[in-house]
């Protein structure tokens, strides 16, 4: 901790050290006298080549043109009105993020912040030994817990990967903007929860991290997400014709209703199911705080989607709704894929056949979601309890109550 006490010490200190006087022998001042006066020179020549810096520094100030580098915001010189502002190509100064045009951005933004939370306050020491003990979990609890963690451990950074390094830059609104920092950071808090549970259960770490190039079912999730964010995440990738906004658009559907809407629910629903029997409570809370965030991205995301389609139809053509359906269409096949190789057999009151259900009943959600019609006819949520916690009402309730219990210190409930 500071104190000043030790600044007042250091003080006193130095000013010993710069005047010799208090010394008892005369001796040794004359001694000293001549190092005195090196020292003063070399404290001289410090301070002219200080105040040459500082003169330097005033100088090329004074030439520094102000009109540079603003050129290249584009309608910087004018104060931005809310008709000016559009989700993509805008040409509004985006630095001005009033007066605000989408408030469920900002509001969202704000609610995310209310919902903070850090892996390190949920207590893991009921999982380490539940881990530690060989009677502790079936070998198929097992092999749930480690595929979801292999599988999200890396899922959140393509996440992170594609906010930061492809879609922030197209999306020319700064309340949206706003909020793809906030989730950004949240999907970094979710890498360290789950490199939080890896490191608590003292897993292979290697093993792990690497199942999204080693185990076909990760594996094939985290290529179809990547095929969607190359091209935009070049550079020089462009919005402004109907190809690449098209593109940016499918991106959106691609990350939004697909990787965060699609893939992640098989393992929240093994993992939260573990939790509700008292199993792997504290990595089952670590999953619960996430799908919280989850839920609000995935909003955040379908709202983006609908209102780039309202200010842009003409690239909401049959091809495109085609495509979007289809995207959805496979991302479900690839996510049955992997409740089947996570669940062989029946486990923890569920299996790969109820997980398919569940999964088809989440496609019609997405699809729905944003304008498409539904695929699987006469589907229900075999999983009414994740239904309570998904459903849009139950919802708002949820983070509501989290967000009084959070600010209080309180712990998840699974009721
Ligand atoms: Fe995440
Ligand atoms: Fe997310």
């Amino acid at each position: 901790m500071l104190s000043w006490e030790d600044f007042d010490q250091e003080e006193t200190l130095s000013k010993q050290a710069e005047s010799p006087t208090g010394q008892s022998s005369a001796g040794k001042l004359v001694r000293e006298q001549p190092q005195q006066e090196s020292l003063e020179n070399v404290d001289l020549d410090s301070k002219k080549e200080h105040s040459r810096q500082i003169q330097q520094a005033i100088t090329d100030l004074e030439s520094l043109d102000i009109s540079t580098g603003m050129e290249e915001l584009e309608g910087s010189a004018v104060r931005v009105k809310v008709d000016d502002k559009r989700m993509i190509n805008c040409r509004a100064d985006l630095n001005q993020i009033v007066p605000f045009k989408y408030d469920w951005a900002w509001q969202k933004y704000l609610d995310g912040c209310a919902n903070h939370w850090m892996p390190q306050e949920v207590n893991m020491n009921a999982d380490i030994a539940l881990w530690k003990d060989p009677n502790g979990l079936t070998e198929d609890e097992r092999l749930i817990v480690k595929r979801n963690l292999g599988f999200f451990s890396t899922a959140d950074s393509l996440v992170a990967n594609n906010l930061v390094l492809a879609i922030y830059r197209l999306v020319t609104n700064p309340e949206c903007r706003q909020y793809i920092l906030r989730q950004a950071f949240e999907e970094a808090i979710h890498t360290h929860a789950y490199q939080y549970c890896i490191e608590s259960l003292a897993m292979d770490e290697g093993e792990i991290f690497n199942m999204y190039h080693e185990i076909p079912s990760v594996a094939k999730k985290a290529a179809w997400g990547l095929k969607y964010t190359r091209s935009i995440s070049d550079p020089n990738f462009k919005t402004g014709t109907t190809e690449t906004d098209q593109e940016l658009l499918r991106n959106l559907i691609a990350f939004y209703c697909c990787l965060e809407g699609i893939f992640f629910y098989c393992g929240f629903t093994q993992i939260l199911s573990m939790g509700r029997r008292n199993k792997m409570t504290g990595t089952s809370e670590q999953f619960q705080y996430i799908l919280r965030d989850e839920s609000m991205h995935l909003n955040f995301g379908i709202d983006m989607i609908n209102q780039i389609k309202l200010e842009n139809p003409e690239l909401w053509t049959d091809e495109m709704k085609e495509q979007a359906t289809q995207m959805i269409l496979q991302a479900t096949q690839l996510e049955i894929e992997y409740a089947r190789d996570t669940m062989p057999r029946g486990v923890l009151g569920m299996n790969a056949a109820m997980m398919e259900e569940y999964l088809e009943f989440i496609a019609n959600r997405r699809l729905v979601q944003i304008g498409l019609p539904e695929q699987f006819d006469g589907v229900s949520n075999p999983f009414p309890w994740m239904s309570e916690i998904m459903d849009l009402r139950k919802e708002k309730n949820f983070f509501e109550t989290r967000v009084i219990e959070y600010q209080t210190g309180g712990a998840l409930s699974w009721d």
